[in-house]
């Protein structure tokens, strides 16, 4: 069995694995990267860049069906969906960034190597394939392995009655009706482009809220009422308990607030988390050590226990995004060069692509009070104020700004609103740089432009924003008295 030797051998290509990987030969290490399926992993193939290809097309209906005839664009004959041109769109969208993934890999002399890796007893790589099997010795390996759905009692993940985002962003037919259990990210996302697409959506949540500690009441709230409008039925403190088939229909059985009650659907998205995939290659057997959640453990510079292993992306802990991955992908790729390097982001921004989007920065209320803040200054400014958001028939929603009181450093910024998921990175910037609401406000914001709605919300929250009402506060509005 041919054995090759690397520098750095990354396991897992996505968007933390091949990050790495092109970091780590750009920084002049013999680099190889492994995968058992497409280049990309999850996010490019089955997450994060079909589902947006989803919601797009869906918005685009939905804006063609519900804003175009106010606008005075008058469509001759309905639009229809043809779910078997959808799929092959979103599909090349996906071939489109797994192709450039491997040029982008190929073009920096990362080696590529296909099939499923195994750590062996000493710490060489096992590689099979269905051209046979490679041994990988490595100084390094990086461990970007991902992870995977969460099932519960009662509903296997089979792809076809129960499915996962997976099966739910294949489908070749839309389905007439969809039942989806768990009311997070995932559910919410493709449920709303779902029922814009046509189907009859009905989301279990267990909690009394939606998205519940992972975004902003007042947020949420919009976007619950906007599922509501666009015919979504949202069933909260539901535990989804097990189905079962009746005929070409499944029946799942749902307590809410301690009753039973039966639902009819012709599909069911289960999306109640995902888990990581620590119980893979043998990592146990080689003595790393892996917490009760299962998260490979590491520290700031995302060492294992066992020198030369390092974790990134969803194995190595929350949060589970992408970008998150991608950071820490080249963080160690500059550690294994020996750079003098850790993670000290103030800030993981997160997105939720659902209607309007909701995307924050930094803490809370309460985390910022827990955090040494029990003063805080907090504004809001609404989208309806803005005059892109008005020219663009997208007013739900609005910037909140969380800031100290004394020092007026914005520590928190949630948006739920029009290009939210784009808006977000200047209040990942200010609160990366300690930036003071001043920062945001004196900053000029070109006009007209969502983007003025940060500054509007910086204004607001040092109580003098234009083109809402607020009380006079004197000669020199809200500005700090040495700014
Ligand atoms: P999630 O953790 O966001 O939501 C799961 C929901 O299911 C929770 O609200 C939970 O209360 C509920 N639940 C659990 N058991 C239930 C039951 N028996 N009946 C009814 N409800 C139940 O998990 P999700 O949506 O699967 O996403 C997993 C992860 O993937 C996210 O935490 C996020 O990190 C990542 N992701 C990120 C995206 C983005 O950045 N836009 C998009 C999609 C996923």
């Amino acid at each position: 069995m041919a054995t090759e030797k690397f520098d750095v051998c990354v396991i897992g290509s996505g968007p933390g694995g091949y990050v790495a990987a092109i970091r780590s030969a750009q920084l002049g290490l013999k680099t190889a990267v492994i995968e058992r399926e497409k280049l990309g992993g999850v996010c490019l193939n089955v997450g994060c860049i079909p589902s947006k290809a989803m919601i797009t097309a869906s918005h685009l209906l939905h804006r063609m069906q519900h804003d175009a005839p106010e606008m005075g664009l008058e469509l001759s004959g309905s639009v229809k969906v043809n779910m078997k041109q959808l799929k092959t769109w979103k599909d090349s969208v996906c071939a489109k960034m797994s192709g450039g993934v491997a040029q982008l890999l190929k073009g920096n002399g990362v080696t590529v190597i296909s099939g499923d890796a195994t750590f062996a007893a000493n710490k060489s790589l096992t590689v099979k394939s269905s051209s046979g099997t490679t041994t990988v010795d490595a100084k390094n390996y990086i461990v970007a392995t991902g992870s995977r759905p969460i099932e519960i009692p009662g509903f296997a993940i089979d792809e076809k009655d129960v499915c996962s985002s997976t099966g739910a962003l294949d489908f070749e037919q839309l389905p007439k009706s969809v039942v989806v259990v768990g009311g997070g990210y995932i559910g919410l996302e493709i449920g709303s482009y779902l029922a814009k697409l046509g189907t009859q959506v009905t989301v279990l949540e267990a909690m009394p809220a939606l998205l519940k500690g992972v975004a902003d009441p007042e947020a949420v709230q919009i976007v619950a009422r906007k599922l509501k409008k666009n015919g979504v039925e949202v069933l909260l403190n539901a535990k989804a308990k097990g189905f079962k088939k009746a005929g070409g229909t499944l029946e799942v059985t749902v307590d809410v607030e301690g009753k039973s009650q039966t639902l009819k659907c012709d599909k069911i998205l289960l999306t109640v988390g995902r888990k990581p995939n620590s119980d893979q290659m043998n990592l146990k057997g080689i003595g790393l050590q892996i917490d009760e959640r299962g998260f490979i453990k590491v520290n700031a510079q995302r060492k294992t226990n066992i020198p030369g292993i390092y974790a990134i992306g969803d194995i190595a802990g929350q949060p589970m995004l992408a970008h998150k991955a991608s950071h820490e992908g080249v963080m160690v790729a500059e550690i294994i060069s020996g750079q003098n390097r850790a993670y000290d982001a103030k800030t993981v921004p997160a997105v939720i692509f659902v209607d309007p989007e909701i995307a924050s920065a930094g803490w809370t209320e309460e985390e910022a009070k827990a955090n040494g803040h029990p003063e805080l200054k907090i504004g809001k400014f609404p989208f309806g104020a803005n005059g892109r958001a008005v020219s663009m028939m997208e007013t739900d929603g609005f910037v909140k700004i969380i800031a100290d009181a004394k020092t007026h450093i914005v520590l928190g910024v949630h948006i739920v609103g029009p290009e939210a998921s784009n808006l977000i990175s200047e209040a990942a910037l200010a609160i990366e740089m300690g930036a003071r609401l001043e920062d945001l406000a004196l900053t000029i914001h070109p006009h007209p432009t969502l983007g003025e709605t940060m500054m509007e919300a910086a204004e607001a929250t040092l109580g003098h924003a234009i083109h809402v009402i607020q009380k006079p506060l004197g000669a020199r509005g809200g500005l700090r008295a040495n700014a």
